[in-house]
């Protein structure tokens, strides 16, 4: 059998692991009885150190160093082997007491944090993010050889970014984004009351299937499912799945979830299955799966075009509710721009002030130039100064969000840079499929998801996130494109 032979079967097993640990862990969060936690918990685990004791073995390390140096292998290959390699030698400068420790710390701080954030108690939180934050501090020395230590937290999210590229685009959000919405704050605001009214959840449920399908996503490879928050997970290009969350009294949360799900569940079922296990058949970075979700939320979904397809079903399926609704109006009340406290339902604008402010404070906490008892004062300090908006606790506050309690510090700026690539992207799109709007607008979304298969999907991992971005567009990712998209698109909708 040759080495490269030997090199995927190894990887295949390793994403065999991978693969069931994501099955349990989509079961613990959609269907798991409440008593099940302590034992999955244990299986997880179990399963997380199998995973790390294969990536980490000798075998593999061995293999890897050989036919980093076979010249004969294609140049997907040689790809496949670089990046792997990359990724063993990363995984290796990890002592296992360092993995268990930090492991341990981030279950106490997940629990303490949720316990936090019900009591609205930061107290009960803090002294466990601390040792949290001391570790990842370490973690960045350990993983050495960057210009700035947030860089190694940055890339085991977006591999190849800078701290300083990040702050280039985010001087752009605070000096353009910033002063476009004032502007739009001055204006009368738009109607939305409608889409509160009381929405029966099984037809929610069944428009929701039926946006999932006009998108192309792939029921004989994937289901539906609800959860508490809304996520996509995959077990192999061949088996992706979704989850939503219905709110009867808010037609937006099934809306927005589907769609967005779905454009990260069409990304993973456009990867080669073919490649199972090894680096081409995996995405780029998450700033590239969140450019797929965005660019069908919102430069496919938030669009008048997009609602002229759908908005008859959806009046048919409710009545009542939207008798007086014109497509325009519903149109009006899905765009409705409002600095609000909350990063998940904030609209498509503010959010990336809600980013912007995490990404200042996560820097700042790893530069060690921010401190933890005083992350409360700090947060409702620049929620004042970027969104204009008094925080009422900190339960609605620094206590939010799950992902610090997770250990996932350099996570949140993947959010911005994938609408940023989505506007890029979609740019592109117009240029190169004929008549897409027109198609969009029949609800045929056929020819923009062949686009995307074809220009994202079936590559998997083989370009970096800027190589992909400068293949498509023909340059690295550019503010400008979603500053373009946002002042056209808001400038009619609030007059300006
Ligand atoms: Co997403």
């Amino acid at each position: 059998m040759s080495n490269y032979s030997s090199y995927q079967i190894m990887m295949r097993k390793i994403a065999d692991i991978q693969y069931a640990s994501a099955v349990l862990n989509w079961d613990q969060e959609s269907y798991m009885p409440p008593k099940g936690a302590t034992f999955r918990a244990q299986q997880l685990s179990t399963l997380a150190g199998i995973g790390h004791e294969l990536a980490t073995s000798k075998e593999l390390g061995e293999l890897l160093n050989k036919l980093s140096e076979d010249t004969s292998l294609s140049e997907k290959e040689k790809r496949n082997i670089s990046q792997s390699l990359k990724s063993f030698n990363d995984n290796k400068k990890y002592s296992t007491e360092f993995v268990q420790l930090l492991s341990k710390t981030i279950s106490e701080t997940f629990q303490a944090w949720q316990k936090a954030k019900a009591d609205n108690n930061f107290a009960l939180y803090a002294p466990h993010l601390e040792k949290l934050v001391k570790l990842k501090r370490e973690e960045c020395k350990l993983l050495g050889d960057f210009v700035h230590p947030y860089d190694a937290l940055l890339n085991q999210y977006e591999p190849g970014s800078k701290t300083a590229d990040l702050e280039v685009l985010f001087t752009d959000v605070r000096e353009q984004l910033v002063a476009f919405v004032k502007k739009i704050a001055e204006k009368p605001q738009n109607e939305d009351a409608f889409m509160y009214l009381y929405y029966d959840k099984q037809q929610q449920w069944d428009f929701g299937l039926d946006l999932l399908k006009q998108m192309g996503y792939d029921f004989e490879s994937g289901r539906q499912d609800e959860s508490s928050h809304p996520f996509t997970t995959n077990f192999s290009p061949e088996d992706v799945r979704v989850t939503t969350r219905i709110n009867v009294n808010d037609i937006n949360e099934m809306i927005w979830s589907c769609i967005h799900e779905g454009g990260h569940a069409l990304y993973e079922q456009g990867l080669p299955s073919e490649e199972y296990g090894l680096p081409s058949s995996e995405y780029v970075s998450l700033g590239i799966h969140e450019s797929q979700s965005r660019l069908w939320e919102n430069n496919v979904g938030r669009s008048l075009l997009y609602w002229k397809a759908n908005y008859p079903k959806l009046k048919n399926a409710f009545p009542e509710n939207l008798k007086s609704v014109s497509v325009e109006d519903f149109y009006k009340a899905m765009n409705i721009v409002k600095p609000s406290l909350i990063r998940t339902s904030a609209d498509e604008l503010t959010y990336h002030f809600h980013v912007l402010i995490r990404f200042e404070i996560e820097k700042a906490l790893i530069e060690g130039l921010l401190e933890v008892n005083e992350l409360p004062a700090y947060w409702n300090q620049k929620y004042k100064e970027y969104l204009g908006i008094e925080v009422p606790n900190d339960a609605s506050g620094v206590l939010q969000d799950i992902h610090w309690s997770h250990g996932s510090f350099g996570y949140f700026p993947t959010y911005s840079l994938g609408s940023f690539y989505a506007a890029q992207f979609f740019v592109q799109a117009k240029i190169e499929i004929n008549g897409l709007e027109a198609e969009i607008e029949k609800g045929n979304m056929k020819p923009l998801l062949d686009w995307l298969r074809e220009k994202v999907h079936r590559h998997g991992k083989y370009y970096s996130a800027e190589e992909l971005c400068i293949a498509i567009s023909g340059e690295k990712l550019n503010f400008k494109y979603f500053m373009d998209y946002a002042t056209k698109k808001y400038s009619k909708l609030y007059d300006l």
